[in-house]
């Protein structure tokens, strides 16, 4: 894939600053080395996050100005409603202020104690919503997501026998919902295949369990799909969203990451009795139905941030620019998840920090060395997200310890993603005298917000 150009010019920046390399050690440690609590002025480059950190188009901006306020059936609603239902094709939709209420509006409703919820993977707000109602969130992602250097194309995809021998274990009666994510964000960004997404809505239907998609990134999954999948170069990246969504019968929606807004998400669904159901529990959480938890401003901006997600030069240049990424990195020696994902990069901080020990949170301590180096700031996906505890208190590693570079919409040019990866030089260069951390405060959900750390020493010895 040959790099293409951003397709628009910048027309309004915002001034970001390197602050000193003694000032950033001061706000580390004030920070307990938790990167979320580090203020937004403090960084240089923000990979923390793809999600509501877009840059919106003149368009949106435009949009803005048209939002109708109205309580109630607002004029903005209508718009949206126009929007989801020409990409989506769902016959019922609820705006929600973001991803996590959608998910808690669907979960709530639908999840008894002791249920299971089978996802390819689910992502941390959705594994704890799922979990909050008594239910077990279960992943059945394929092997091949785990090999960190297979370029497998759709390593995101469900394990569909795994799927299979799961509900036929559990019993299909306790199964009130299944999911499958699009792209794959807690594997890497990986996409799902058009098969993979068929075969799975086959199972759901053949058991009578109804399918909802997590479909934050749909863009890129699609035009994932257009490149990668054979039968689909020659259809437009709508159609095959549109394909994608036909499958399902119903999706939760973060417009965060490809509906190219700073808020707003929404819950669509076929099925009306449903659809009564949730309303309910929205008016109860989020506001009256037609706004959900949104302005009617922010509805106009997403109605608009929808289809520019799926306009094929911007996709062809988002991803080309998150390859870019990947490619740099890889010239510096670092260890990545291939291929590159849609939305970022995902680091095998276990495999360049090897000299910390899986249990002193290599993953946490990369991150903290490229704020540190840099003024980087990036997220951990490893053991501080999912690590377990044995009977004895001690740390069980999870599976991999990864770092994202999570790349905002629009927002940083090509020598921004060069700067990154010098930093990452530079850290290789240096990475003997970064140490391995531990937990001095671990919270008892969703930790990575708000864990805190301590440095481990002495420095570990090299494994
Ligand atoms: C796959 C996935 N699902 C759900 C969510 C939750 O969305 P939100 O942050 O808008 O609540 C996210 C957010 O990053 C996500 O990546």
């Amino acid at each position: 894939m040959s790099l293409f150009p951003e397709p628009f010019k910048i027309k309004v920046v915002e001034p970001i600053r390197l602050i000193g390399k003694k000032e950033r050690e001061e706000e580390l440690e004030k920070a307990g080395y938790n990167l979320f609590a580090i203020d937004a002025d403090k960084i240089f480059i923000d990979f923390l996050t793809d999600s509501g950190t877009s840059a919106m188009s003149d368009r949106q901006w435009g949009a803005l100005m048209t939002g109708d306020e109205s309580y109630a059936g607002c004029r903005s609603f209508r718009n949206l409603e126009k929007s989801i239902k020409d990409i989506f094709g769902f016959n019922f939709f609820i705006p929600t202020h973001q991803g996590r209420a959608a998910e808690d509006v669907l979960f709530s409703n639908l999840v008894k104690p002791g249920n299971y919820v089978p996802n390819n993977t689910h992502f941390d707000t959705t594994r704890a919503n799922v979990e909050a109602n008594g239910g077990n969130a279960v992943d059945l992602v394929i092997d091949e997501a785990r090999v960190i250097d297979s370029d497998y194309p759709f390593k995101g995809n469900m394990d569909t026998k795994k799927l299979e021998n799961f509900i036929k274990s559990v019993g299909p009666e306790n199964i009130p919902v299944g999911m499958t994510t699009i792209t794959n964000n807690s594997m890497g960004g990986q996409p799902v295949s058009m098969k993979n997404i068929r075969q799975t809505s086959g199972i759901y239907k053949k058991y009578n369990i109804p399918f909802f998609i997590d479909a934050c990134r749909y863009a890129e999954n699609s035009y994932f799909i257009k490149i990668r999948e054979e039968g689909y170069s020659n259809r437009s990246v709508k159609e095959i969203a549109r394909e994608i969504f036909s499958c399902a019968d119903g999706c939760t929606m973060s417009a965060k990451k490809d509906g190219l807004v700073n808020m707003g998400g929404f819950l669509a669904m076929n099925r009306e009795d449903f659809f009564e159901k949730f309303k309910q529990k929205l008016i109860l959480t989020e506001g009256f139905p037609t706004y959900g938890g949104l302005s009617g401003r922010d509805l106009e901006a997403v109605a608009v941030g929808l289809q520019e997600g799926l306009d094929e030069d911007y996709l062809r240049y988002r991803i080309a620019h998150t390859k870019y990424l990947a490619d740099r990195l890889e010239e510096e020696g670092v260890p990545i998840i291939k291929p590159a994902g849609g939305h970022g990069v995902y680091v095998d901080a276990r495999g360049f920090m090897d000299h910390i020990p899986p249990d002193q949170l290599p993953g946490q301590s990369l991150a903290v060395a490229l704020y540190l180096e840099g003024g980087i700031r990036t997220s951990e996906i490893g053991s501080v997200m999912f690590a377990k505890k044995d009977e004895n208190g001690n740390l069980i590693p999870s599976d991999l310890d990864l770092v994202r570079l999570a790349i905002p919409r629009r927002v940083y040019t090509l020598s921004h993603l060069d700067y990154v990866a010098k930093v990452f030089r530079k850290v290789r260069e240096n990475k003997e005298k970064y140490q391995g951390l531990k937990f001095t405060y671990m919270p008892s959900a969703l930790r990575h917000f708000t864990a805190r750390f301590g440095r481990v020493k002495p420095v570990a010895a090299k494994a």
